[in-house]
């Protein structure tokens, strides 16, 4: 018997999308992660034969956002998409680490199912919000059965889990999936795909959960002119585990930098190549000798690399 897929959770952790201003025509003077998940979706359209289901999660800004908040996510996403009737899970999300949750879920859940993540620009008080319209977006992409896998749904666009990256500070449209292009946009509830949504390769293989509770340590550092090695030889003397490097151009690095490195390496540190440019991937060399981060940006390869370092 062919079950009906008719329910659509929506799991809320706060942000600006739940944030409070004081006026109406304040958009940057709120307090993110205010108003429930509850409220956000008041007013919100439903697809035909769907229902919603809404649970908080957290209430953070998403610059606060954890990993025991992170395990907390997995853990609800996981539980809902298991159940048949399910069609999908939305997530509205702060939108400064939005990118870091997505690419986080989509490594730990591997769902085929669509896990839709969203959020807004401005607080849920502004006269002209963006975030009713991105939230109705995301569960439109939620219950379409085009939809699988990890994505960001805004400002009309459908960006995939490994790509997309926030790029403005302050316009409507933030998010970008760099020249790999978006996978669909939303038109009225519609979606029009543009590009094959399977889920790139990446780091992990399969779902990793449950998740330990001590996670690895993986720090950020970056080149730039006139870079030294004191950042790093200080994180190793402080016991780090993995080092993800935001080097210039194709990851290159300046010498002295690259010495640390390759000392930290030599210690038993994990040490990844990623770029500082927005766009563009690194392409690696047979004579590399610290290993690029191909395809993902210096954050995303954080948690590729801590999830990699998993005991
Ligand atoms: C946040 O990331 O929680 C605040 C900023 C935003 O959602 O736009």
């Amino acid at each position: 018997m062919q079950v009906r897929r008719e329910e659509i959770v929506v799991l809320g952790t706060g942000g600006t999308i739940a944030g409070r201003a004081a006026t109406a025509g304040d958009n940057l003077g709120y307090r993110a992660a205010e108003v429930g998940v509850d409220t956000l979706l008041q007013g919100v359209a439903v697809p035909a034969n769907m229902r919603l289901h809404a649970e908080q999660v957290a209430q953070v800004d998403s610059k606060d956002m954890d990993f025991a908040i992170w395990a907390t996510l997995a853990g609800r996403c996981a539980h809902w998409l298991a159940r048949d009737e399910v069609a999908g899970v939305v997530v509205t999300h702060g939108t400064d680490t939005m990118e870091e949750t997505a690419f986080f879920l989509h490594c730990v859940l591997r769902p085929s199912k669509p896990v839709v993540l969203t959020g807004a620009m401005r607080p849920a008080t502004s006269a002209a919000p963006d975030g009713p319209q991105n939230l109705a977006d995301a569960v439109a992409v939620a219950a379409d059965p085009q939809a699988r896998g990890v994505c960001v749904a805004f400002a009309g666009t459908v960006h995939g889990a490994v790509d997309v990256q926030k790029v403005h500070t302050y316009r409507l449209d933030a998010y970008s999936s760099g020249d790999a292009g978006p996978l669909a946009y939303v038109e009225e509830g519609r979606l029009r795909v543009l590009r094959p949504w399977a889920a790139p390769e990446v780091a992990q293989a399969a779902p990793i959960l449950p998740l330990p509770v001590a996670w690895p340590r993986v720090e950020i550092v970056m080149n730039h002119a006139g870079a030294g090695r004191a950042v790093v030889d200080a994180l190793v003397k402080d016991g780090v585990a993995g080092l993800v490097v935001a080097g210039t151009g194709n990851g290159s690095l300046n010498q002295v930098l690259e010495e640390g490195l390759l000392e930290a390496q030599q210690q038993g540190v994990a040490v990844r190549r990623a770029s500082r440019c927005a766009q563009g991937r690194v392409l690696p060399l047979p004579s590399d000798r610290i290993p690029a981060a191909v395809g993902l940006s210096p954050v995303k390869a954080r948690i590729a690399l801590m999830l990699e370092l998993m005991p």
